[in-house]
């Protein structure tokens, strides 16, 4: 007797979503925006200070970066059309649903540090834009969802295709933003190098149409 059949279907797929800033100006505007903001946000550098944030993060601090200079407005712009496509790649049903970039913040990470993993509550899509990725950038992590479940399941084996791996690294060039539902977990690794690691994160709301 023989037990042939086709492979398992794949139910329930994460995505992940890549787009490319093709703009080297802007990204390089977006560097100095970041720098600028750091130099001038006295209550994020001390929030930095107080929580041991390893650089600067405007996160805690700046909710208005769009109107603080052109570069975060035309980046809203940007990130507008990247997440309605998004969305769309989702199948997501948007009839009298709206996309609200709701949060939009810089991280200036420096040698060693790390972000441990969290997801972001409130939102529906989340995602970051990479601004400067030195050799030994700190990678994003992204943990299975469904981790908590598997009680008892043993490891994956260290060559398993990436859909059936646990945990999946990503280390964008910059210029690259990634594009995630905001329920999915994810921590930054340590950062080695000496040069800053600095990104751009969002969060997307939904509102009424
Ligand atoms: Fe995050």
């Amino acid at each position: 007797m023989t037990n042939r059949q086709a492979p398992p279907s794949e139910l329930f797929a994460t995505p992940l979503a890549k787009y490319r800033l093709d703009d080297g100006k802007l990204v390089e505007a977006l560097e100095r925006a970041a720098w600028a903001l750091e130099d001038a946000d006295e209550a994020g550098g001390q929030w930095c200070d107080n929580e041991g944030y390893d650089g600067y993060t405007s996160y805690a601090s700046l909710d208005d970066l769009p109107t603080r200079d052109p570069a975060f407005a035309a980046l809203k712009t940007w990130l507008d059309a990247c997440a309605a496509k998004f969305a769309e790649a989702l199948y997501w049903d948007m009839d009298g649903r709206k996309l609200a970039l709701d949060a939009l913040w810089v991280n200036i990470l420096g040698e060693g540090g790390s972000h441990s993993g969290h997801i972001h509550p409130n939102s529906v899509i989340s995602g970051t834009l990479y601004i400067v990725m030195p050799q030994g950038a700190g990678a994003l992590k992204f943990e299975d969802p469904r981790l908590p479940m598997m009680m008892a399941a043993p490891p994956v084996k260290a060559d398993a295709p990436e859909p059936a791996k646990r945990f999946v690294y990503r280390t964008p060039d910059a210029g690259t933003a990634l594009f995630w539902e905001s329920w999915l977990r994810h921590e930054v690794s340590p950062h080695r190098s000496e040069t800053p690691r600095i990104s751009i994160s969002f969060n997307y709301s939904l509102e009424a149409g």
